[in-house]
């Protein structure tokens, strides 16, 4: 009979899981590790987690006799048919009251099923996002944990110890009911794919419009890391332009196939804005790009054909600099608000109370989208948690404002020379469109009331009262 020792039991070896129990591990607890090829746990057990609190089982009932009551079984493993699998495994073997956490990167409604699936036998399940790859799970990854709450005292020593810490806390905290960590997970990849795209954006138009270099753009980033764009993939990026490709001696970027893949978050995000009318524009703007530069042998083909414009002067170069740096700062303050209003919507439309200022902190450190910038979001929902868009907070209105005529310029700048910046050019048509109190949609509605009497509100009656006009007299 195995003496019940463990704080928790994780299942699944490979990257994510392996380096989330040494995590644990080196905080003090007492972890049970299992893999459905048992031949890895045998290879963890004597190699790396050699010597730690980790115990090894070579089949399931023997992991579940290992767990201190209530049992709490972590499962890292692939997203999709994996996790069903494992959970209908884990059932028989549990009792009430026991919790099971998915943490890997599961689309939300799956996580709204299963916690539905399993509430019925009262076993506890939570679908925590864990964000921050191999080296964040092994020394601190963003912890976003949502289902149900029940789980969350038993779970909090245990997340929030293993969690990044940022200014004395944890990147870790209950995030809300049902698929709502999963959810925050999603918004948080889809938010990462717009940051990503605009740094590539900034980096063509330095190298488009001023002819710079890799290494001459990296010194660029190094430099905009010191400020107000300080961040994870900002630095990142400064590296990897830096980077020599040993075979040719030429700047690693320039021999990388300017095609991106994606696992999808983007696209789940992007989807989901549009169920729930969210006008994400620029997440959905940074999923086409990725799919835009898939298309490598039609762009090939069309640009020996579609002529951009007749080459224009180099701009100066300094004026030029701060003028992307700049655009780069706002249009991320847009597609965070995107981000954040879109994240709104769907707690109103899927019953979640969301903490927006405690999902800044969880952002804030462990992530890949961890950034000092989290700070003044965390602090505009501190002062006033129902904020119906970040850019209406005082400090992000001032700096639209002080950034807003370097941004213009930067996009026009882009439109002249054909340099291709979908991610600010939609960034900044979210700004205009938010911002103006009158729309062009009114000859949409009068559109549709031609060709379909939808009929339309008039500005001059209340909300609600419609109309319908005859407009071609015909009867
Ligand atoms: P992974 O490659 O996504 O999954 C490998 C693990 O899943 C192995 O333990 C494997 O067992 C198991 N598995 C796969 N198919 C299975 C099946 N049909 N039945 C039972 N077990 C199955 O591993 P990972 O990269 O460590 O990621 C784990 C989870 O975390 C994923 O959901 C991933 O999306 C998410 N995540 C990954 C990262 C990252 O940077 N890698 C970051 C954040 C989140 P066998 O050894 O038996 O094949
Ligand atoms: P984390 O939680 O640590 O952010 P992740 O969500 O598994 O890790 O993925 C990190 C980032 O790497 C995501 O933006 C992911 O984009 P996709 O969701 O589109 O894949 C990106 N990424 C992972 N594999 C990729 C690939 N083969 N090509 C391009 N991007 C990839």
């Amino acid at each position: 009979v195995n003496e019940a020792t463990a704080d928790i039991g994780v299942i699944g070896l490979a990257v994510m899981g392996e380096n989330l129990i040494l995590n644990m591990a080196s905080k003090g607890f007492t972890v049970a590790a299992f893999n459905r090829t048992t031949s890895k746990v045998d290879d963890f057990v004597t190699g790396r987690a050699r010597g730690q609190t980790i115990l090894g089982a070579d089949d399931l009932p023997t992991f579940v006799s290992l767990l201190k009551k209530p049992r709490k079984v972590m499962l890292m493993v692939k997203a999709g048919p994996a996790v069903d699998a494992f959970i209908e495994m884990l059932a028989p073997l549990l009792d009430e009251g026991d919790i099971i956490i998915d943490g890997g990167n599961t689309h939300f409604p799956d996580t709204v099923r299963r916690e539905k699936a399993l509430a019925e036998k009262n076993i506890l399940f939570v679908g925590a996002g864990v964000s921050g790859g191999e080296e964040g799970a092994l020394k601190g990854p963003s912890i976003m944990p949502g289902g149900n709450a029940k789980a969350w005292p038993e779970l909090k020593p245990i997340f929030q110890k293993i969690a990044a810490q940022v200014g004395g806390q944890p990147c870790c905290d209950w995030v809300g009911e049902g698929g709502a960590g999963h959810f925050v997970k999603m918004v948080h990849n889809g938010i990462e794919y717009a940051d990503m795209q605009m740094i590539s954006e900034a980096y063509s138009l330095l190298s488009g419009a001023l002819g710079l270099g890799a290494p001459e753009i990296g010194a660029i980033f190094d430099e905009w890391n010191k400020g107000e764009l300080d961040s994870y993939l900002i630095e990142i990026t400064a590296e990897i332009l830096r980077k020599v490709d040993d075979e040719t001696g030429k700047p690693m970027v320039d021999v990388i196939l300017d095609t991106a893949g994606q696992k999808g978050t983007g696209k789940w995000t992007s989807v989901t804005a549009l169920d729930v009318g969210a006008p994400a524009n620029t997440i959905a703007e940074a999923v086409f790009a990725r799919i835009l530069s898939a298309l490598k042998d039609q762009r090939v083909e069309a640009s020996k054909v579609l002529r951009g414009p007749d080459a224009q002067d180099a701009p100066d170069h300094d004026v030029f600099v701060e003028q992307v740096r700049r655009a780069l700062y706002a249009s991320k303050i847009c597609s965070y608000a995107q981000g954040f209003q879109m994240m709104e919507l769907a707690a109103a439309e899927y019953g979640w109370t969301l903490d927006f200022g405690s999902i800044a902190q969880m952002w804030r450190g462990g992530c890949i989208i961890r950034a000092a910038f989290l700070d003044k979001i965390k602090a505009a929902f501190g002062s006033n948690k129902a904020l119906p868009n970040l850019l209406l907070d005082a400090y992000f209105t001032q700096a639209i404002q002080e950034s807003q005529m370097a941004w213009r310029q930067v996009v026009a700048a882009a439109a002249l020379r054909g340099v291709w910046t979908p991610a600010f050019s939609s960034a900044l048509a979210y700004y205009d469109g938010y911002r103006s109190e009158r729309l062009s949609a009114n000859i949409l509605q009068a559109q549709r009331d031609y060709f379909g009497a939808h009929t339309y509100e008039r500005v001059d009656k209340p909300r609600g009262e419609f109309f319908h006009t005859n407009w071609t007299g015909r009867g």
